[in-house]
């Protein structure tokens, strides 16, 4: 089993949707035993919602259905227990490399390095923007999703 991690602030915008694209990836694959998904935030503004209704709409236009997720709050544990913690921008990557045991660091990235084309290396928080900003967000993960899917494949399945 290889476990993944998505993380953003409040996971209610950018995570849940890592998490829903990456599921629809990996189960198009057939992968769906082998690799274990979850989501989580730094902070804990938002534990138990669901996804913003924004972030939601945008999936669904996208044939995604986000609306089972619930917010939770990243912990030490994870940060053990998952073999890839994707953060989706720095300041994430900063919380996250704080909570992080010593020696596991090297588990914690920035999920666009699996976006090589882009040029962009962070997830911009779309929470406080418009429409426009979740849809970018989806065009973001999408392309990150099929990225980090091949790098599994090649690395450890
Ligand atoms: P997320 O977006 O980190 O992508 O889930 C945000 C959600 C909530 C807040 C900020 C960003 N907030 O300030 O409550």
């Amino acid at each position: 089993m290889v476990k993944v991690l998505f993380v953003c602030l409040g996971n209610i915008c950018r995570s849940p949707t890592a998490e829903g694209v990456f599921r629809a990836v990996v189960r198009a694959q057939g992968l769906e035993e082998v690799i274990e998904i979850d989501s989580a935030g730094t902070h804990a503004y938002h534990i138990g919602e669901a996804p913003d209704a924004r972030a939601q709409a945008a999936a669904a236009r996208r044939g995604i259905d986000l609306s089972g997720l619930r917010g939770r709050q990243a912990t030490r544990r994870d940060i053990e227990s998952f073999d890839f913690i994707l953060a989706m921008d720095r300041e994430n990557l900063r919380h996250l490399l704080a909570l992080s045991p010593p020696g596991q660091e090297g588990k914690i990235r920035l999920f666009l390095e699996f976006a090589p084309s882009r040029p962009e290396r962070e997830v911009p928080d779309p929470y406080f923007g418009g429409e426009s900003g979740f849809d970018r967000v989806l065009d973001m993960v999408e392309e990150a999703a099929v990225g980090l899917l091949e790098h599994i494949r090649h690395e450890r399945l």
